[in-house]
């Protein structure tokens, strides 16, 4: 069912682009618009990363080149967006990391709780090395080229049973994970009753209290109202969820050199802005939180590094390069994370 409705989408595109543009020539400059396909609203981190690119890819192609937004999944969930680059129908999007594991094994990274430290060590981790390999192995197996390690944040622990700083208040709280096994088995070491739930029963799940826990990035907790059926929230950023932008590669290869520089230019400016964009909303939207009476708590991280452990531990092997010690093992620029934003301004 994904792939018909996906290459439905790819008809739909078609035609959408030749009545919008000139049709992508390699040995010409494009002039015409580009389908971007987001996951969040038109006034999310995501959006404001997806303007700077088209504004930036503006300036550098002298307005022949522009893009097409298609906001809250419109082209289908982050599976099928990613599936629709990769037979390029859908030609660029932003997704959270969330099913790429089932792409690339090395993406199981980002489910691996506290190998991130800070947004210091995420940015000196994902704009060197491991970054440019990880981008270049999910290219090789997906054929999505990843133009920017842009994202949605840390996650964040909420529930309405009791306010929590170590590992042993979350002891019996039914928890709800993301379907992964590795977020199961983080959460079920953590002592919660962890259960995987899609996240379109997760709010009904709270409010009924099939669940009483949950995590993610606090922009997305203040974006569903979770507020309004959670009271407690605990600084865990137990682990880091990037949302790459990305471009189909076989649509990126029908164009110019120059309009491909141009597009890659556009991809690193994009991403300092979309950064500063989701500090911003993780911070406006903690206050969200708070003024409407949940109760924020500092963790234990030790405690918490502690129990995550045996978790670290079971999966060192199954990913691949020494990826969860090299990431531990690299040392975090100071400021990584101010110079991003600085350059890009
Ligand atoms: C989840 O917890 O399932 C996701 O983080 C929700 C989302 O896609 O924003």
């Amino acid at each position: 069912m994904k792939w018909v409705k996906t290459l439905a989408l790819a008809t739909a595109l078609a035609l959408t682009a030749s009545g919008c543009g000139t049709l992508v020539s390699k040995d010409a400059d494009y002039e015409g618009s580009i389908t971007f396909s987001l996951a969040l609203g038109p006034d999310s981190h995501h959006a404001a990363g997806a303007y700077a690119f088209a504004e930036r890819l503006a300036e550098l192609t002298d307005d022949r080149i522009s893009v097409d937004y298609y906001y809250n999944n419109a082209l289908g969930g982050e599976r099928e967006v990613v599936e629709g680059m990769s037979i390029n129908s859908i030609q660029m999007g932003m997704a959270s990391t969330g099913p790429m594991g089932g792409f690339v094994r090395s993406f199981m990274l980002f489910d691996m709780p506290y190998i991130f430290r800070d947004l210091d060590h995420v940015y000196t981790v994902l704009d060197g090395e491991i970054g440019e390999e990880l981008a270049a192995e999910f290219e090789e197996t997906a054929s999505v080229r990843i133009i920017g390690w842009t994202e949605n944040g840390f996650r964040y622990e909420t529930n309405s049973v009791r306010p929590i700083r170590t590992p042993e208040d979350l002891q019996g709280i039914k928890h709800r994970t993301q379907e992964s096994a590795a977020q199961i088995q983080t959460w079920r070491a953590f002592g919660t009753d962890a259960l995987p739930m899609a996240w379109p029963e997760v709010y009904t799940g709270l409010q009924q209290g099939v669940i009483d826990s949950q995590e993610n990035p606090i922009a997305t907790i203040a974006d569903v109202n979770f507020q309004e059926v959670q009271d407690y929230i605990a600084m865990t950023q137990h682990v880091y969820s990037p949302a790459p932008m990305m471009i189909s590669s076989r649509y990126f290869e029908t164009f110019s050199e120059g309009d491909q520089e141009a597009i890659l230019a556009a991809g690193e400016y994009a991403t300092g802005i979309q950064r500063e964009a989701s500090a911003e909303a993780e911070a406006a939207a903690l206050q969200e939180l708070l003024d409407a009476g949940m109760e924020q708590t500092e963790i234990d991280r030790e405690a918490f590094e502690e129990a995550a452990q045996p978790v670290i531990d079971d999966w060192r092997e199954e990913i691949p390069r020494d990826l969860i010690d090299r990431v531990i093992a690299t040392e975090a620029e100071p400021g990584a994370a101010a110079t991003e934003q600085e350059g890009t301004s």
